[in-house]
């Protein structure tokens, strides 16, 4: 089966039911993968959203800031992803330098998400300033997911990650921004680590569902860094999220386990041997 075939009595999930979703009420719920195991396994509980974020160069590569991950392996990881995923909407992440410059630059290399990784939409970072952007891509028939509040790629600018629109004249914007992105042809956008009234207000004022990560309870949907909720991202704790296992530890004491066995060789025992 190739990654575009869905098998019969699977219903993917496009960007258009999402709002559809939202004027029912029903919540939205997204979370992170990078990789086919995990997407998977998302894809089986019937969560509605895989977002293939640029988190993955801290997560998974290790780095202190989303910054230097490349369209490629953005591309890379996106592919893994969707070639487990049947029924939710995967989103692409684009990362940092690939479609800020010009809109031109911006359509080829979202179109390279969509060809080469078989996304579905691709999420960009920004204000209004991006709006014009989104609506070329969305003009050629790309679903762009807006993000704003904090803006991982602009971490330098912001100094931290911290809460965004605590004050007047941020919050004006951010809520100004969220409605030249919908009217830009935006689907969705991430609201990340707002006041949580603020989300809720600029969750109100639009027609398409705003997913919170650090954003409060009153988004349309939620979405976390799947490593996070399971443990297995221990370098930090965001305050907002809920640790929902401990796997890094039960990895550890598992491979720890094994490694005795080895050394007291009660492993490989009889059952594992071939004779
Ligand atoms: O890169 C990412 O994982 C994200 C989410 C935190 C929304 O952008």
């Amino acid at each position: 089966m190739s990654v575009n075939d869905k098998p019969a009595g699977i219903k993917p999930i496009s960007a258009p039911d999402l709002t559809r979703l939202k004027k029912k009420g029903r919540v939205i719920t997204m979370l992170t993968a990078y990789d086919y195991f995990t997407a998977r396994l998302l894809d089986e509980i019937s969560i509605d959203g895989v977002l293939v974020g640029d988190s993955a160069n801290m997560v998974f590569y290790g780095e202190k800031s989303t910054l230097s991950i490349t369209l490629d392996q953005m591309i890379y990881h996106t592919l893994a992803v969707a070639r487990a995923v049947r029924h939710a909407l995967v989103i692409a992440d684009m990362p940092f330098m690939s479609y800020q410059a010009s809109a031109e630059e911006a359509l080829r290399n979202a179109g390279r998400m969509i060809k080469e990784g078989r996304a579905g939409a691709v999420k960009l970072e920004g204000g209004e300033h991006i709006a014009p952007t989104v609506a070329r891509l969305v003009e050629i028939g790309i679903p762009v997911m807006g993000h704003i509040g904090l803006v991982p790629q602009s971490i330098h600018q912001l100094g931290a990650f911290k809460v965004q629109g605590r004050d007047d004249p941020s919050a004006e914007y951010l809520k100004r921004s969220a409605l030249a992105l919908q009217e830009a042809g935006c689907f969705s956008m991430v609201l990340e680590m707002l006041p949580a009234e603020l989300a809720g207000d600029i969750s109100r004022q639009l027609t398409i569902p705003t997913i919170g990560i650090g954003a409060g309870p009153q988004c349309d949907g939620q979405i976390l860094v799947t490593n996070d909720l399971l443990g297995l991202f221990e370098d930090f704790q965001p305050k907002f999220v809920r640790r929902y296992a401990h796997l890094a530890r039960e990895a550890r004491e598992a491979c720890a386990r094994w490694m005795e066995d080895v050394k007291n060789r009660t492993y490989p025992g009889e059952d594992e041997s071939f004779h």
